[in-house]
């Protein structure tokens, strides 16, 4: 071997490399060609090892000559592989016809037939719920929004600056001035001109955020749900017979109820609605704080500044709104102790609880 014919070898080699590549039909026959060629006993290791027969001087020029071909050759069946498994993928996923609607595994054969059966977080089976009575009432649900501005969390709803009520809402704020609404009565507003029209019967559910300690039965994270309910005539009865109506389907049962006054800026007057303790039975025990009650729903007739803000004459209209806490009712009626296992993830909680 020497630098003149090393060049003419080189060649016929690369050229025999690529009539071989043209006529490969499967990725084993491109294998093939590889090991042919750049393999342990293929012609360019024998070439490199009898560089030492070569003389001295000749021997950087010849090695570098063969490496470089070397690697050329390399590269030339990479290619040759990768256009080739693109085409078996292709081809095989002709023939494998997926069916995209199927269980997820069926088109793959590596995920077991059968990983376990989810359920739906008691939270959204709840709120499903209570959507489904109130829709059979004449409700119409909306979702609430859970950033908002001072505006529709407080002055809409009675509360202008320096109003000292304001301070009952504990809120937290974004750097840019919004509100993360500690309750969904911020939607009240919005709802009203949304719909402009009485009668207005609408429920709004939503995530609202407080900036409270967390313990067993507060969390700074919580649902509750909205309701509001314009016409002419509406009168406070009217409000009591819609609440226990709902409370009564959704235990289940006849819930031994009561009310007493409450004050909300947005309603005049306001109730608090209280029913009896399903853990006691109206007995007192640390759920009820020992007074035999729990209190399920904060409502009132709305405030006419209030009405008037949402477009409604409150010299012709009249009207009841409620906001209920859904995570305490929740866990009073599956038993739930601590709120904080509604947001734990645990899976033990998650499949025991419904
Ligand atoms: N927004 C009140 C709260 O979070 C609950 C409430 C009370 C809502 C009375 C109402 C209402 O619509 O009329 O504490």
């Amino acid at each position: 071997m020497t630098i003149k014919t090393i060049d003419r070898s080189l060649a016929a080699i690369t050229k025999q490399v690529a009539t071989k590549l043209s006529q490969v039909k499967t990725l084993e026959d491109i294998y093939a060609v590889r090991s042919e060629f750049t393999g342990k006993t293929s012609v360019l290791t024998q070439l490199l090892q009898s560089l030492k027969d070569v003389p001295t001087e000749d021997r950087p020029t010849i090695g570098a000559k063969v490496n470089q071909a070397k690697k050329e050759i390399e590269s030339i069946i990479e290619r040759a592989l990768s256009l080739m498994m693109n085409r078996e993928s292709l081809l095989k996923d002709e023939v494998r016809d997926i069916d995209v609607s199927a269980p997820f595994h069926t088109n793959n054969s590596k995920i077991p037939d059968f990983t376990g059966i989810g359920s739906m977080h008691p939270l959204q089976y709840e709120i499903n719920r209570m959507l489904d009575i109130f829709t059979t009432m004449g409700f119409t649900p909306f979702e609430g929004r859970e950033l908002e501005t001072d505006y529709y969390v407080f002055d809409s709803l009675n509360m202008p600056k320096e109003h000292p009520a304001r301070q009952n809402w504990d809120t937290f704020r974004t750097e840019d001035n919004l509100i993360p609404t500690p309750h969904t009565s911020n939607m009240q507003v919005r709802v009203m001109r949304h719909l402009k029209a009485a009668p207005l019967r609408a429920v709004i559910y939503g995530r609202c955020s407080r900036n409270e300690a967390v313990d067993a039965v507060h969390g700074h994270t919580f649902y509750q749900i909205e309701g509001l309910y314009i016409d002419k005539g509406v009168s406070i009865s009217n409000m009591i017979g819609t609440i226990s109506a709902f409370v009564n389907a959704f235990f289940d049962k006849n819930v031994t109820s009561k009310i007493q006054p409450g004050y909300f800026p947005f309603v005049e007057p306001g109730i608090e609605y209280l029913g009896q303790c399903p853990f006691c039975d109206g007995k007192g025990c640390s759920s009820c704080k020992h007074t035999g009650w729990l209190e399920l729903v904060g409502a009132g007739m709305i405030h006419p500044n209030v009405l008037r803000e949402g477009g409604f004459d409150p010299a012709v209209y009249s009207g009841f709104a409620w906001g209920l806490g859904l995570d305490r009712m929740v866990m009073q009626r599956n038993g739930i102790q601590d709120i904080r296992s509604l947001f734990a993830s645990d899976i033990r909680f998650l499949q025991s609880s419904l």
